[in-house]
C-alpha cells in the first residue's frame, strides 16, 4: 500500500496543483466581479474611485501652459453626473471628494479668466453649485498643479530625511530629451535592487529601451502618456519572472514583488534625479502580445509598468496629486 502511494504522489499532485489554481483563479474572478468599479458603481468607494478617476484627468491637462480651450470635455460632461450625487455630496470631508470639486471649479476659473465660452458643458451654475458644496473649503487660491523649478524639486533628495524625500518625489511628464547615461541607470537599479523580495526570491527585471520608434509605439499600446511623448527618448519597463513562483498561493505574488520594487525604483530614479513617470500596465493579454512584436521579452515575465525617464526642465509642473489623510485610510480592527 504505502509503495502505491509513493507512486500515484505525484499524479496526485499533478491533478491536485492543476485544480487548485483553476480553483483559485475562477474565486479571484468572482471576487473581482463581484467588487470591481468595471462592474459596479454602488459603494462609496466606487464613487469616489470613478471620481479620481476623472479629475486625474483634468489635473494633467491642467499641467500645460497653454492650455487647450475645452480640453477634456468628456471628463467634465462625467464629473457632473459624478458630483451630482448625494453620497458624495455627503462625504465633502473625504480629501478625494472635496479635490473632486476643488479641481471642477479650478477648471471653470482657468477658462473665465480666459473669457472663454464653456456654458454648453459647464455653467456658471454647475460652478456655483460645486462652490456653495465645497462651503468654507473652497478657496480661490487653489492650483490643481505644482510650479517647480529643478532646483527647489531637487533640494531634498537627501535620503537621510526619508520623511522630506519621500514628499518631494513626484510624477515628471515633461523632459528636455536629453538621455540619462547608463552609469547612472546602473547605479540606479543597483539602489532598486535593495527592494525587499519574498524569501529573497530578487524577481524583478528592469529593461531599457531606447529607440524612439519602439518608444513611441509601446506608449501608444500604453496608451496613458497620450500628449507628453515627444521628448521621452528612454523608456524602462519593469518585469517580474512568474518562474520565482511556486505555489498556487503565489499566484499574484508577482504583482506584490514587483510593486514593492517599482516603488523602490521610482526612488532609487528620484534619488539619482532621474526624472520618471510611472505608466500603468493594467492591460489586456492582447497588449503583452503587442509589446513582444516590438521588444523581446520572455514570455515568463509579467510587465508590472512601464516608466519614462529623462530629465526635467529648469522649470516644469506636476500634478497636485493630493493624498488622502490618514483617517481616511488607517482603520483600527476590533
Ligand atoms: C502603477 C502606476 C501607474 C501609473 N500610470 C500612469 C499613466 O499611465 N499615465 C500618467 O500620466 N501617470 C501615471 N501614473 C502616475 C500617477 O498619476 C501619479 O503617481 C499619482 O497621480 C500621484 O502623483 P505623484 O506620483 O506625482 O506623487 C501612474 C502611477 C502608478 C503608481
Amino acid at each position: 500500500m504505502e509503495k502505491i502511494k509513493i507512486i500515484l504522489r505525484p499524479y496526485y499532485y499533478w491533478l491536485k496543483h492543476r485544480y487548485d489554481l483553476y480553483r483559485n483563479f475562477y474565486t479571484d474572478l468572482k471576487i473581482f466581479k463581484k467588487y470591481a468599479l468595471v462592474f459596479n458603481v454602488n459603494s462609496l468607494h466606487h464613487k469616489e474611485a470613478d471620481l479620481i478617476l476623472n479629475y486625474h484627468s483634468l489635473e494633467k491637462g491642467m499641467l500645460f501652459k497653454d492650455m487647450k480651450k475645452g480640453f477634456a470635455a468628456y471628463r467634465i460632461i462625467n464629473l457632473h453626473k459624478i458630483l451630482e450625487d448625494s453620497t458624495l455630496q455627503r462625504n465633502i470631508t473625504r480629501s478625494q471628494i472635496r479635490v473632486g470639486y476643488e479641481v471642477m471649479c479650478k477648471y471653470y476659473e482657468l477658462h473665465s479668466n480666459k473669457n472663454w465660452d464653456i456654458s454648453d458643458f459647464y455653467t456658471l451654475e454647475q460652478y456655483k453649485a460645486y462652490k456653495k458644496i465645497l462651503g468654507a473649503s473652497y478657496s480661490c487660491e487653489f492650483s490643481g498643479v505644482y510650479d517647480f523649478t529643478r532646483e527647489a524639486f531637487y533640494a531634498n533628495i537627501n535620503f537621510s530625511n526619508f520623511e522630506r524625500f519621500a514628499y518631494s518625489r513626484k510624477s515628471i511628464r515633461d523632459f528636455t530629451g536629453e538621455k540619462i547615461e547608463e552609469d547612472i541607470l546602473r547605479k540606479v537599479i543597483q539602489l532598486a535592487n535593495t527592494a525587499p523580495s519574498v524569501c529573497n526570491r530578487q524577481a524583478s527585471n528592469v529593461y531599457l529601451v531606447e529607440e524612439k520608434k519602439k518608444i513611441d509605439s509601446l506608449l501608444e499600446i500604453q496608451g496613458g502618456f497620450v500628449g507628453y511623448t515627444e521628448h521621452v527618448e528612454q523608456l524602462l519597463i519593469l518585469t517580474n519572472n512568474r518562474e520565482y513562483y511556486y505555489t498556487i498561493g503565489e499566484r499574484n505574488q508577482f504583482y506584490i514583488d514587483g510593486g514593492i520594487y517599482l516603488m523602490n525604483l521610482l526612488y532609487a530614479l528620484h534619488f539619482y534625479k532621474v526624472a520618471n513617470c510611472p505608466a500603468n500596465w493594467g492591460k489586456e493579454a492582447k497588449d503583452d502580445k503587442a509589446v513582444s512584436q516590438i521588444v523581446a521579452i520572455p514570455e515568463s515575465e509579467k510587465i508590472i509598468c512601464m516608466i519614462p525617464i529623462g530629465i526635467c526642465k529648469d522649470e516644469f509642473r506636476t500634478t497636485l496629486s493630493l493624498r488622502r489623510d490618514s483617517w481616511e485610510n488607517f482603520k483600527k480592527l476590533k
